[in-house]
């Protein structure tokens, strides 16, 4: 089927469901999703507290009527706890138009000093959860033929980096996955949404510490500007969108012999941007 376009999944008179709401970009595309006149924002997230906090501000920031939000203490790395969190989140909302897949951890370590437990964890949260949500709420998209799933994925699912082995494993794993449900879904003639995300480093504190050489053109972004960009990508129907845009060049780098495209990685610095990397202590063990 060529030039197959699914439909759009607007957020207004939406019930959006967003993983690790409970801060960072998440948290701000919960509010904005809200003012854009969502009907519903569910915030999943592993932080009880933080993710009832995330609930009250779009509650707050809420322009539709009888708006609604609510927040559930999920660890989407547990199969059974999303399992459970799905049912209640169906049962009370009767429905997830939007999913958000965007809970993430990094561990920034050198790959001789990850651990199993990091790896396992890293790919956990920032891949194999995606399926998890995925099977409890497509099938209703699906049978609707209307709705969108977005995967926050990275730049770092594009290029390796030093120190983010665990990750770029991962996020190049969400990138797949990503790409597989559209190639699946558009195959099946389903016009069900999707949008694959990948961003160079925000300032939101999970790559605390992180430098960038050319900031003009790879500048670390601002979390309100990345949730605006996902948010206006789902309203236009975007299925693939990287920011900055000059993070598509590696795309066509990886044509050229691997020599070159490592110099490019050098000589955009994107080799030294972990040096000084402090992240979020305790990401990685929780
Ligand atoms: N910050 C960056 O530089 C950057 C760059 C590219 C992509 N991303 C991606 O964007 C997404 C959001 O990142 P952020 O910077 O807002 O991070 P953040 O650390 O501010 O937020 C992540 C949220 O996920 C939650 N979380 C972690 N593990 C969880 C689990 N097992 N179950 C449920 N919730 C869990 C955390 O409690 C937290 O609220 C992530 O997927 C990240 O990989 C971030």
């Amino acid at each position: 089927m060529l030039f197959f376009k699914p439909y759009k999944a607007p957020i207004k008179g939406a019930v959006v469901l967003i993983t690790g709401a409970g801060s960072g970009i998440g948290r701000l595309m919960a509010v904005e999703a809200a003012r854009r006149g969502a009907r519903a924002v569910i915030v999943w997230d592993l932080n009880a507290e933080s993710g009832a906090e995330t609930a009250g501000m779009a509650e707050a920031a809420a322009t539709a009527p009888r708006f609604r939000s609510g927040a559930f203490t999920v660890d989407v790395t547990d199969a059974e706890a999303v399992h459970e969190a799905a049912a209640q989140t169906l049962s009370e909302y009767g429905r997830v138009d939007i999913l958000i897949n965007n809970a993430g951890i990094v561990t920034g370590k050198p790959v001789l000093e990850t651990t199993d437990r990091d790896v396992q964890r890293s790919f956990e949260v920032n891949t194999i959860a995606h399926y998890r949500t995925v099977r409890e709420f497509l099938p209703g998209m699906i049978a609707r033929d209307r709705g969108s799933v977005v995967t926050i994925a990275s730049a770092a699912g594009l290029v390796g980096v030093p120190r983010l082995s665990d990750y770029n494993g991962s996020k190049f794993g969400a990138v797949g996955f990503a790409q597989s449900l559209r190639e699946e879904l558009r195959h099946m003639g389903s016009h069900v949404h999707t949008l694959l995300y990948c961003p160079y480093y925000i300032s939101t504190g999970m790559f605390a510490g992180v430098k960038t050489k050319f900031s003009l053109v790879l500048p670390i972004l601002t979390p309100e500007k990345v949730a605006t960009q996902v948010l206006d990508a789902i309203d236009k129907g975007t299925q693939f969108k990287v920011h900055p845009p000059i993070v598509r060049l590696v795309q066509i780098l990886q044509a050229f012999p691997v020599p070159f495209m490592d110099a490019m990685v050098e000589f955009f610095g994107v080799a030294d941007t972990m040096n000084e990397f402090t992240g979020r202590a305790g990401d990685a063990t929780k």
